[in-house]
């Protein structure tokens, strides 16, 4: 439809997607066989049907299990590019990308093997599609205070290709706190910093990733709406919200689509953005999640825009990128 070709050939930014969470099924299949690792599905339609949760931790538990089968530079190298193809696809220009290298380490993977395979995908990206891209290293929040540190550290050699560092997984009983001091630490070294909060987490943790992290973004961010007091803030500061509505949908965040709190958001000055998370697991990419939230929510083009355009504004680019994207 007309909507449809509007969407994907608006120009956007993707700022929330975990590259682990890209993982096709088809793909997933393929490493496997190609690395000799056998794997709990009989078929790519039984991985799918596999996919139904009930909430984060029932998301989580089969994420992780599926990126065993990454195990070396050439797959990190080979699930980057398939994601980049679908993203140039869906009319992103430049995408941040979150990975959780301790997923790889416990495992016995180093961290060159994952990051190096992701940067190789990085420079064939810009090359071939003009596609920019950083890249965000998250903790992940279950895990203790110190193997977040021991993270920070065999990411130093490579500190000047990383632009963030971003907190997820688990949220519930994990709050920002439990990493402010390697939040600091990860500032002092000139790093960025963003953090999934008020995705199950209450507004209180929100207001932690702001006041205890100093985060310059907030991942999802819905139950901020909870507090109006928080709303307000955020708003007047110009915080960015990546939020990702199938992933919402999927993982029981909204009962319905229709329920999506988008638009609203919009209206309260929020500087919102739409973004896939994990798109081979929630059943779209960018532009499907800019598709589903315009049919239930009604969005008109004018909103569909302002979302587009808050994904430059929200990035780290730095200005004068921003301002030949707008
Ligand atoms: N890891 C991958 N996707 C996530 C999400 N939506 N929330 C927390 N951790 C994640
Ligand atoms: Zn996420």
């Amino acid at each position: 439809t007309d909507l449809d070709s509007f969407i994907a050939g608006l120009p956007k930014a993707e700022l929330h997607l975990h590259i682990e969470g890209s993982l096709e099924p088809e793909l997933m299949f393929a490493l496997a066989k190609r690395n000799g690792i056998a794997i709990p599905y009989a078929s790519v339609e039984d991985v799918r049907a596999a996919y139904a949760f009930s909430n984060l931790q029932d998301f989580l538990d089969i994420y992780y299990a599926g990126a065993d089968v990454l195990r070396t530079r050439q797959d990190f190298h080979d699930l980057t590019t398939a994601y980049f193809e679908r993203a140039a696809a869906d009319g992103v220009r430049h995408a941040e990308i979150m990975f959780d290298p301790q997923t790889h380490t416990a495992r016995g993977i180093a961290f060159e093997t994952v990051i190096e395979g992701l940067l190789s995908a990085c420079a064939e990206a810009e090359a071939n599609h003009g596609l920019t891209s950083r890249l965000i290293l998250c903790f992940l929040r279950h895990l203790s205070e110190a193997q977040a540190f021991e993270t920070l550290a065999q990411a130093e050699p490579w500190l000047d290709r990383i632009t963030a560092v971003g907190l997820d997984s688990s949220e519930i009983g994990h709050p920002p706190e439990k990493f402010a001091r390697v939040f600091a630490a990860a500032r002092d070294k000139g790093l960025k910093l963003v953090a999934h909060a008020g995705e199950e987490g209450p507004p209180a943790y929100v207001h932690e990733a702001l006041d205890i992290l100093h985060v310059d973004r907030i991942d999802h961010g819905n139950r901020s709406l909870e507090d109006v007091a928080l709303t307000d803030r955020l708003a007047r500061e110009g915080m960015t919200l990546t939020v990702c509505p199938l992933s919402n949908l999927k993982l029981c965040v909204i009962d319905r689509m229709e329920d999506h709190p988008i638009d609203r958001m919009l209206e309260q000055g929020l500087h919102a953005t739409i973004n896939s998370d994990d798109p081979a697991y929630f059943g779209g990419y960018v532009a499907d999640n800019y598709r589903a939230v315009a049919a239930a929510r009604g969005l008109t083009r004018a909103q569909l825009a302002t979302l587009a355009r808050n994904s430059f504004i929200g990035s780290f680019l730095p200005p004068d990128a921003v301002s030949a994207h707008l």
